[in-house]
């Protein structure tokens, strides 16, 4: 891909290292990825913005902003508000190039992290509009939107990192978030499908650079939810050969703390059971690290 298998790419115009999570398949770890590498870069010392472009909002609902869990009393998501239904402006009304809503910024809708005490990161939450992303981007300058609302950001925010958490699909959405990050980390699961998947995206992000004259470069690629089992491992091989020449490889085992942190509205350094959470917890610090490293961003000692 491109003229630059291995180059970090910061976008000019930002100047901020911006990283899109990406697979049009749903369920391989995109918003576990962005989550928790946010978390991680967080708790490295880090200021991290966080963008749910997603109209199903799983990262805005995965850190408790979305619905509660009306059947658990004790969840701790049951005491925030839910940002996905709100009437206020909305993450659609920035992207979208309409009179009615063209001086809604991100600076508005943008949920700082010393709102909420759990969150370790700002957050631009998504919206159930953003479902209509489709009907109201159609034109070929959509795809520079998340770019041009960035810019306008980063004049008065200043962010070490900025992690989106894309759809499962290969929309304008999606385009727009690999536009503005100019970086894709990928997440799969360690299965045939993931594999086809994978090469559909590479296809994407090959047509996207021809088309808009960018490089976009590969930064990651999370073998997610690895079983210790032949068919994991086959895969594990089988992504070995074929990615981790072009992009550092992380494995992520099945661990229930990951679904039990999402389920209750926090991330993985926050989130705290009963159970040893080192290996998930190391896994992402060591994203962060690959991440700071790449950029040439140094961990800020608290
Ligand atoms: N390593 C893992 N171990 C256990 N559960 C995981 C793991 N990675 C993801 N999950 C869970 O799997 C589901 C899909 O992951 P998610 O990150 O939402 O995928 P995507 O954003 O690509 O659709 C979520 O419920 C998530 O909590
Ligand atoms: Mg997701």
């Amino acid at each position: 891909m491109g003229s630059k298998p291995h180059g970090w790419g910061i976008n000019p115009s930002t100047g901020i290292p911006t990283i899109a999570f990406g697979n049009q398949k749903g369920g391989t770890g995109k918003t576990t990825g962005t989550i928790n590498s946010a978390a991680a870069l967080a708790v490295n010392g880090h200021d991290v913005l966080a963008i749910d472009i997603d109209p199903q909002g799983d990262m805005t609902k995965g850190l408790g902003l979305g619905p509660g869990d009306g059947e658990d009393p004790s969840n701790p998501k049951n005491d925030l508000p839910n940002l996905l239904v709100t009437d206020e402006g909305n993450l659609l009304d920035v992207l979208v190039d309409n009179p009615r809503t063209e001086d809604i910024t991100l600076a508005d809708i943008l949920i700082s992290d010393d709102q909420f005490d759990h969150l370790n990161f700002d957050l631009v939450p998504s919206h159930k509009d953003m479902g209509l992303a489709r009907d109201w981007m159609d034109d070929a300058d959509s795809r520079f939107a998340l770019q041009y609302a960035l810019e306008e950001l980063t004049e008065t925010y200043d962010y070490d990192f900025i992690l989106i958490d894309c759809p499962p699909d290969l929309s304008v959405l999606t385009d727009a978030a690999f536009i503005a990050a100019q970086n894709v980390f990928l997440s799969a699961q360690t299965q045939a499908t993931s594999r086809d998947a994978l090469d559909e995206l590479w296809d994407q992000l090959e047509s996207i650079e021809d088309r808009q004259n960018t490089d976009i470069a590969l930064v990651g690629l999370l073998a997610n939810m690895f079983r210790d089992d032949g068919q994991s491992r086959k895969f594990i091989d089988v992504f070995e050969k074929q990615w981790s020449s072009m992009t550092p490889m992380f494995k992520l085992p099945v661990r229930v703390a990951i679904q039990r942190a999402w389920d209750n509205g926090q991330d993985i350094y926050e989130w705290d059971d009963d159970n040893d959470q080192a290996v998930e917890r190391d896994r992402f610090l060591e994203v962060a690290e690959t991440m700071e490293r790449a950029f040439d961003r140094t961990t800020v000692e608290a």
